[in-house]
């Protein structure tokens, strides 16, 4: 078989896009890391210099050593959640929504880097929360990430509720916690309902997340997956783009544009 060029792949979903009523756009690490976020998978992604199992719920709660760790991480891996941009493919995913190509973005991520780049709040569904807040285990107190990092600076080794004295912990959901269970259903009915599934940046190998683009698919919609490496559901995809998605993203919104004329 002919391989395809990645301009006639670009066209084929730029075509999908054109015909799709209901578009879902799921992402993960891979839509980030041309901002300076390491993934989780690939080499010198983030599991691959720390211990995934010393970021479980049970860990955070139960060990304090593991709290101090996890709260000064930033001063390991040198960065802060605040630090960074969004880049070229968030600003393409945020211009599909101007041209109202998208029903909502699914997003694994926790920086908070869609609505950056200008996706409206209410169309971003968080399945693993957002690192841009804290919230307080007893008494359900918030705080913005900043001003936690604020107290850490000036020397708190674990930060605790101002209001209750309570044990704070990041608003991102760590292995073995619950899944936000409104932001789950939500994005299970928006996955069944789509016509036009749109992966970019995740490897599809956790769950419940990588259920969502499957829901898509078997409910009839076209699924197309944009990933520098494999995924599990490459299989599945009507059309696979190899590559970055800065670029990538760029070129599906240019020629978009192109084909719908001025707005
Ligand atoms: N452009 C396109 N694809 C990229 C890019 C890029 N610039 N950078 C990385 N990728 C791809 C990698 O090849 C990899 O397949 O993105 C994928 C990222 O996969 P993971 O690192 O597994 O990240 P993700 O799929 O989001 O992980 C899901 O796992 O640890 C948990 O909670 C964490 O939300 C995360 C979940």
């Amino acid at each position: 078989m002919v391989e395809k060029s990645r301009e006639d792949l670009v066209n084929e979903l730029v075509d999908l896009l054109v015909d799709s009523k209901r578009t879902v756009v799921f992402t993960g690490a891979g839509v980030s890391t041309e901002s300076g976020i390491p993934d989780f998978r690939s080499p010198g992604g983030l599991w691959t210099k720390y211990d995934p199992m010393d970021f479980t719920y049970q860990k955070f709660i139960s060990d304090r050593e593991a709290r101090k760790r996890i709260w000064h991480m930033r001063e390991t891996i040198g960065f802060s959640w605040r630090d960074f941009q969004p880049n070229a493919a968030h600003i393409a995913i945020a211009e599909l929504e101007k041209l109202g190509k998208i029903d909502c973005v699914i997003t694994q991520n926790v920086d908070g880097l869609h609505q950056k780049a200008g996706n409206s709040e209410e169309k971003v569904i968080q399945l693993h929360g957002n690192m841009q807040w804290a919230k307080c285990l007893t008494c359900g107190s918030r705080y913005r990430f900043e001003e936690v990092e604020r107290w850490l600076e000036q020397g708190v080794e674990v930060p605790d509720c101002v209001q209750c004295g309570g044990m704070l912990k990041p608003e991102g959901v760590f292995f073995g916690e619950a899944m936000p269970v409104l932001e789950t259903m939500e994005a299970e009915r928006r996955s069944k309902e789509c016509d036009l599934c749109v992966v970019i940046g995740s490897s599809l190998v956790v769950y419940p997340a990588a259920l969502m683009p499957q829901y898509a698919h078997n409910s009839g919609a076209k699924l197309v997956i944009i990933n520098e490496g494999e995924t599990d559901l490459d299989g599945m995809a009507h059309v696979r783009i190899w590559g970055k998605a800065g670029p990538v993203m760029e070129q599906v919104v240019a020629g978009l544009k192109r084909r719908l004329g001025p707005v």
